[in-house]
């Protein structure tokens, strides 16, 4: 199956995105890994999918004025594919706010469980509801975040920082981070290395 166009456009603008920014530990090796690995496309995975929150948030998510023309194509990449993003909910609460399960929507693009199945790398992104904290999570594979709001994150090494609009920071494989919506809905992206 082909990918759909939706997607090759949001690849097309992300990846460059993310490596314009990737400065931080491996991101860089880790995103041009991805780069040349989505050239080949995976299986047709799961379909669409909404949840409250997305509803509620995604589109002021994505109207945010952005200060770099690649980050404004981005988010339009988003609003064209997001008929077709699956929104889930994690489990987990280590450290996770009271009102986390309602307050948050992860959408796997490609990946286990995305719209593109695939179990060599994982591309997605999440929608936190502002005053909402992710919990503490981990996972084997490397990851790269590319921010696209406000919001604050933690990761072994540093106290919570607040990357910006923009901002990339690396995960190292098995490291627990974390990640805290304040006054507005936290939006960002994500790329992981399998
Ligand atoms: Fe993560």
């Amino acid at each position: 199956m082909p990918r759909p166009q939706p997607l090759q456009d949001f690849l097309d603008v992300a990846l460059p995105a993310m490596r314009a920014r990737a400065h931080d530990g491996n991101s860089p090796a880790s995103l041009q890994a991805i780069s040349e690995a989505v050239l080949a496309v995976g299986q047709t995975g799961a379909g669409p999918a909404s949840l409250p929150v997305v509803d509620a948030l995604l589109d002021r998510a994505l109207a945010r004025e952005m200060d770099y023309g690649d980050l404004a194509e981005l988010l339009q990449a988003v609003r064209a594919l997001a008929p077709l993003l699956c929104w889930r909910r994690r489990t987990g609460d280590a450290g996770a706010s009271a009102n986390f399960a309602e307050n948050h929507a992860n959408a796997m693009l490609l990946g286990p469980g995305g719209i593109e199945e695939r179990r060599d790398l994982w591309i997605g992104l999440s929608l936190i509801a502002p005053q909402t904290r992710y919990p503490d999570h981990q996972h084997a594979p490397e990851e790269t975040y590319l921010v696209l709001s406000p919001g604050s994150f933690r990761k072994p090494g540093r106290d919570w920082f607040q990357p910006g609009i923009g901002g990339s920071f690396f995960v190292p494989p098995n490291a627990v981070h974390a990640m805290r919506a304040e006054e507005e809905p936290l939006f960002a992206l994500w790329a992981l290395r399998v």
